[in-house]
């Protein structure tokens, strides 16, 4: 690598044992290695857009593009027993056979690149870069999870027969590849049910998935609706597990139906970055409104929040530098290459259109958010100045593109503010100051947590990604990290039988 990327490679290693990183120039460049060839997992590099080609396979892409029709919902009985009557031969036909056929996954994935890209733009609404990180990422999830299903010495693995993935809207493609191919990994057979609002994706999922080798029987395509048939699926004595990102309260939802489910849930997010008076400013910005508006906030590791240390939040020269940077960013459908705000997957409700709003007392808009044009769910970036702790503002979240300033006189306040929420899913700092980095780190209470980067774009392997207290229901295993693929299995002495 470059000397700059050496340098931060250093920093890295010396400095946070792989749980924090100190930059984002490790981002998907043109790769060292050819990922589909080594035997060490690599990390799949995004589009390279320099390349003509790559530009007109897309625009070719979202052309041709069109809706496929979604098969019927199948019958939820025969749907079960299917699963489970497929499964024992899916794990006896061993981890090596599945592996490869996660191999060929992650290739064929990577060969249906701008197909996939173009559903995501059109249906899923999202802006280019952020289409572009979802494929790599998923395609990351199938190489590493074929190379991650070690079961340790003296062990044996037993699959826990039938899980459920349901996927969310706001990751269309790479979440959901996420959890069916884990548990396809470690043995179990899988009905994936997509979010109604981007089915489309799930189907291009599964579709590839079973180019790619895996049994039909083995991984069922569920597409149905929230409700009634929602509810059956999960409280079925014949599912084993049920993976689930989505909101703490359909979490809650779906553990009331059935106390006894095993859940493994990620959940909701109100996420803060802190920016402190040893901060590059400039950078703190940067990766400030890309953290607070990238997809309009639909993430559930958005930065919601920015816990700013008085110094800097009183000086004007950030203010209109944070307010200039918010409302350059192009605010366009996803079909506008140039769009970086696009359209809101759902039009705003609840928290989110009291967010877009309304302020509370001793607030100020430092920018305040417009609806752009005709289309309801098109909304421009908002900035509250003046957010206080323990104000409706700090403690909910509101999937949507609006970021809350607080005011702090130190970093023991921040990080107080920071940790003073039910969740704990991505944490941010910004500081160049080793000893408050290394401070902050054994206090902030999140899954995730980021030095001076953004604090969305989990990379896998390097940033298993993952929720603490309210943010994450089950066992907690890191996706893209060594533990998740065992989250799938029961393990038991070898020769024990019973
Ligand atoms: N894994 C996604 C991110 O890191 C949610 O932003």
């Amino acid at each position: 690598g470059s000397p700059a990327w050496e340098q931060e490679r250093k920093r890295f290693e010396n400095g946070w044992h792989g749980r924090l990183t100190v930059s984002d120039v490790s981002r998907r460049a043109v790769p060292a290695v050819d990922p589909d060839a080594t035997p060490v997992f690599a990390n799949q590099p995004d589009a390279d857009w320099t390349q003509a080609a790559s530009r007109t396979a897309l625009r070719d892409a979202i052309a041709a593009w069109k809706q496929d029709p979604l098969p019927p919902v199948p019958d939820l009985n025969a749907t079960l027993d299917t699963a489970r009557a497929a499964q024992p031969g899916w794990e006896s036909a061993g981890a090596k056979h599945r592996g490869e056929i996660l191999r060929a996954a992650a290739r064929v994935m990577a060969g249906d690149r701008y197909r996939t890209l173009a559903c995501l733009r059109l249906e899923g609404k999202k802006a280019p870069a952020e289409a572009d990180a979802e494929v790599s990422e998923a395609i990351d999830f199938a190489r590493y999870y074929a190379a991650t299903f070690v079961v340790p010495t003296g062990l044996q693995a037993r699959a826990l027969g039938t899980v459920v993935v349901a996927s969310p809207w706001n990751f269309p493609y790479a979440i959901p590849s996420g959890g069916v191919l884990a548990a396809l990994a470690a043995g179990n057979s899988v009905v994936f049910k997509p979010a109604p609002e981007t089915a489309g994706i799930a189907w291009l999922i599964a579709q590839q998935l079973w180019q790619a080798g895996v049994p039909r029987d083995v991984l069922q395509f569920f597409p149905c609706a929230d409700g009634e048939i929602g509810r059956a699926l999960m409280t079925d004595p014949r599912v084993n597990a049920v993976v689930l990102t989505g909101s703490s309260e359909t979490a809650r939802m779906f553990q009331g139906w059935r106390p006894s489910l095993r859940l493994y849930a990620e959940t909701s997010g109100k996420n803060a970055l802190v920016i402190t008076a040893q901060a590059d400013r400039e950078l703190a910005i940067k990766d400030l409104v890309k953290s607070a508006f990238g997809h309009s906030g639909q993430k559930c590791s958005a930065a919601s929040l920015a816990i700013v240390q008085a110094e800097v939040y009183d000086d004007p020269v950030f203010r209109r530098q944070l307010q200039d940077a918010a409302a350059s960013m192009v605010v366009a459908p996803s079909t506008d290459p140039r769009g970086v705000v696009t359209p809101l997957v759902q039009e705003p409700r609840d928290a989110l259109r009291r967010a877009l709003t309304l302020l509370d007392e001793g607030e100020e808009w430092l920018l305040q958010p417009r609806q752009v044009g005709a289309d309801p769910c098109q909304w421009s970036p908002g900035i509250r100045l003046g957010v206080k702790p323990g104000s409706w503002f700090h403690q909910t979240e509101c999937f949507g593109p609006v970021l809350g300033l607080m005011r702090a006189e130190s970093l023991e306040e921040a990080v107080e503010w920071q940790n003073g929420t039910a969740f704990g899913l991505t944490a941010g700092l910004h500081s160049l100051d080793p000893a408050e980095q290394a401070w902050w780190a054994d206090r902030v209470q999140a899954g995730n947590l980021y030095i001076n980067r953004p604090i969305t774009g989990a990379i896998v392997q390097r940033q298993p990604f993952g929720g603490w207290k309210k943010s994450c229901v089950g066992p907690g295993a890191k996706a893209g990290g060594p533990n998740y693929v065992l989250s799938f299995i029961r393990l038991e002495d070898a020769g024990e039988v019973s």
